[in-house]
């Protein structure tokens, strides 16, 4: 049998100049720039314009993007009626695939000369068809998703609760969308790019991508965390619940991750942030919960918390519903599949492996007469 890696781990699949994820001496970096500094001076769209653009913008191209997405926010008519009648009980995740999906009906992309208008439009408009579908099945409200204010962030809080946001939710969820909005050759990324290389257009490549962040194994483990913190009433019954887990070999979502070894650096940016939200909201509960989740598993397993580990109490103090918490994540990591699909096309070549066959030897075809 032909060796290889399970899962295509330690698999270089690829060049790019997009990011690094765990490089000796680089950590994660976003086209040069280390997480660290981005999150703490930084804005989303800052970030967003220097994953699709290739460089951080100036004061008056800041301010230009933000206009220019602020104008890109208004959905089309016909995407709205579609998502009237989308099933209330859909998954949140299903309603953003569906909804790009339906734009690329609406608004096709008829070359690839356009793709900079697509990124920024979808960036633009993920958070409103998200919101826009919440709003009338939940409320019963066809929301208009303007978000004059307060850019990706703010804006998303101030649609979904119907006031404005505190300067430090706001500057959380800013930071979360920061530290979402890029990662590497991921899994969801990789399908991106995978559609991509078939020359496909730009909205095929990020409804899969959208797709491929949904699973519990991906994007999906921030809800999955949120869902067990939920049920442990206190630190004791929290580490009971993950001795148990581990005992009848469950895994506990929000640790452990493909690439990093020893800790995601993610995990103490956004920790800072829980910690901050806990103290402010007075609910300590769910702070005090995953801390003993995080030090029980540590001397356990050795398995650290990663990204989506603190930020399931983030968005529980942000007061976002946990079935938006995928959903949020699609809505920051969209500039980063966005970059990796304009690389991809630029230095294009089908990505198309092959397989270790391990199906039966050759045999003679039997005619349907003479099965048994
Ligand atoms: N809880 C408990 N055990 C875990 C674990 C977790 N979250 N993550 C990994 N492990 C254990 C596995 O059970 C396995 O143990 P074994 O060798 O005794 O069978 C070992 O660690 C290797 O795990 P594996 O799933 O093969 O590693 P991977 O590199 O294929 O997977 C992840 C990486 C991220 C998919 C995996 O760590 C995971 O499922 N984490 C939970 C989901 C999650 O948080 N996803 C978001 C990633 S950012």
């Amino acid at each position: 049998m032909t060796e290889h890696s399970g899962g295509l781990s330690d698999v270089i699949a690829g060049d790019t100049a997009i990011c690094t994820v765990g490089k000796q001496g680089r950590g994660l970096s976003y086209r040069g720039y280390a997480i660290e500094d981005l999150a703490a001076g930084a804005c989303f769209e800052e970030v967003a314009y220097l994953l699709l653009y290739g460089e951080l913008p100036g004061a008056a191209q800041l301010d230009a993007y933000l206009q220019r997405l602020s104008r890109l926010r208004s959905l089309p008519e016909a995407l709205k009626s579609q998502l009237e009648i989308l099933p209330a009980n859909s998954h949140p995740m299903d309603v953003l695939r569906s909804g790009c999906s339906l734009l690329g009906c609406i608004e096709p992309e008829h070359s690839f000369d356009r793709q900079h208008d697509i990124a920024d439009r979808l960036l633009a408009t993920l958070p409103g068809m998200l919101l826009y579908w919440y709003g009338f099945h939940k409320h019963g409200k066809r929301i208009d998703t303007a978000m004059e204010t307060g850019g990706q962030a703010g804006g998303f809080l101030q649609l979904l609760h119907a006031r404005p946001p505190s300067d430090l939710q706001q500057r959380a969820l800013d930071v979360s969308l920061i530290l979402y909005a890029e990662h590497e050759f991921n899994a969801s990324t990789f399908a991106a790019r995978v559609t991509a290389s078939t020359l496909a257009d730009f909205y095929s490549c990020i409804t899969s991508a959208i797709g491929t962040l949904r699973g519990p194994l991906h994007g999906g483990a921030n809800e999955a965390t949120m869902a067990f913190i939920n049920d442990l009433a206190d630190p004791d019954t929290a580490e009971a619940a993950v001795l148990a887990a581990l005992a009848s070999h469950r895994k506990v979502m929000g640790f452990g991750h493909r690439v990093y070894r020893e800790s995601d650096p993610r995990n103490t940016l956004i920790k800072t942030w829980s910690r901050r939200l806990a103290d402010d909201t007075g609910d300590s509960r769910p702070f005090a919960v995953s801390e003993r989740i995080e030090q029980v598993m540590w001397r356990e397993k050795k398995l650290f918390a990663n990204l989506d580990f603190y930020s399931a109490s983030v968005y529980h103090f942000l007061e976002i519903p946990v079935s938006l918490y995928t959903p949020v994540f699609v809505c920051a990591r969209m500039a980063g599949w966005a970059a990796h699909v304009m690389e991809q096309r630029q230095h294009n070549r089908l990505i198309r492996p092959t397989s270790n066959y391990i199906g039966p030897d050759k045999r003679p075809f039997v005619p349907l007469e003479q099965r048994t």
